[in-house]
């Protein structure tokens, strides 16, 4: 695929952006393990999914992934596991065939990505998130183009947030490291502002040294007060930031759990953090 830093693309060509409206609130009925449906549950939850892409097979199996307000939770588990998927049917990219997504208590499993993401769901693709050919600059904007007011100051917060971007505001994307394509497309979801911000799997291919500076940077948006759902295939050290934690295998729930409690389980140790 020309033009593309990345490998492996399997379609997501999601370029989805948003423009929330104020923000929502979520009464944290927290819980254990599972989150289950309840109103009033978790800010942003795919309960109980099952569904594949377009009339193919069942992908997920009863899946659930969610986030409250004031959390990162974060998905693991190998390859090939769903883990894509599961954000893709959060985002409505996926046929959802049992089970329901909610947004801040709203059932939204039939809304369209573009009707999510104007309720302020931020996503960012594992693959094909920036605009390769446009400067990081033309990336924040283009981040920005369905909001009607002024975008200065969010587009100044995002330049504080990954200050080497400001640097290289009028480079091509393209020519941008790994990590610093990541902040690109981090800074793009933001230029939203959105309520909710997915990631899937922002440190993907950057060296120890720049995962833990993303991972700082994120801790950082999430004490801004947005929510962070992403995928994580360096497990130990997301589990390590994580308020939540879940373990998916062949689209099912494994092991779900704080972070720190996935950390300590023998078995997940053993299966998916190397011992
Ligand atoms: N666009 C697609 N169409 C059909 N099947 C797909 C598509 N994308 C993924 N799959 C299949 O769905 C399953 C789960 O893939 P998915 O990409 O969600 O896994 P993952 O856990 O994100 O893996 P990775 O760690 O490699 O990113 C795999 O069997 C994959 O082949
Ligand atoms: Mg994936």
């Amino acid at each position: 695929m020309s033009g593309n830093p990345y490998q492996d693309d399997r379609g997501n060509k999601d370029r989805s952006i948003a423009n929330p409206r104020g923000s929502g609130t979520a009464e944290g009925a927290r819980r254990k393990g599972k989150a289950v449906a309840a109103p009033g549950g978790p800010f942003l939850i795919g309960d109980s999914m099952t569904g594949g892409y377009g009339k193919g097979p069942n992908i997920l199996h009863d899946c659930t992934i969610a986030v409250d307000q004031g959390e990162i939770a974060v998905i693991v588990g190998p390859n090939g596991a769903g883990k894509s998927t599961a954000m893709k049917a959060v985002f409505g990219m996926l046929d959802v065939r049992q089970g329901h997504v909610r947004l801040d208590g709203e059932d939204i499993t039939t809304l369209s990505p573009q009707d999510r993401v104007s309720k302020g769901m931020g996503f960012v693709p594992q693959t094909s998130n920036i605009f390769t050919s446009m400067t990081v600059q033309e990336n924040l904007e283009m981040g920005a183009f369905i909001r009607t007011d002024d975008f200065s100051d969010t587009m100044a917060q995002v330049y504080d947030l990954f200050p080497i971007l400001k640097d290289k505001r009028n480079q091509p994307a393209g020519e941008l490291s790994g990590g610093q394509r990541q902040q690109v497309a981090v800074g793009r979801a933001l230029m939203t502002r959105p309520k909710v911000l997915m990631l899937d799997e922002p440190t993907a291919g950057v060296s120890p040294i720049v995962m833990d500076e993303l991972f700082d940077r994120i801790i950082e948006v999430a004490r801004t007060g947005i929510p962070i759902l992403m995928v994580e295939q360096n497990a130990r050290q997301a589990l390590e930031i994580a308020d939540k934690g879940y373990v998916l295998v062949q689209g099912r729930n494994a092991f779900s759990g704080t972070g720190k409690d996935l950390l300590a389980d023998p078995e997940v140790r053993k299966s998916f953090l190397g011992g």
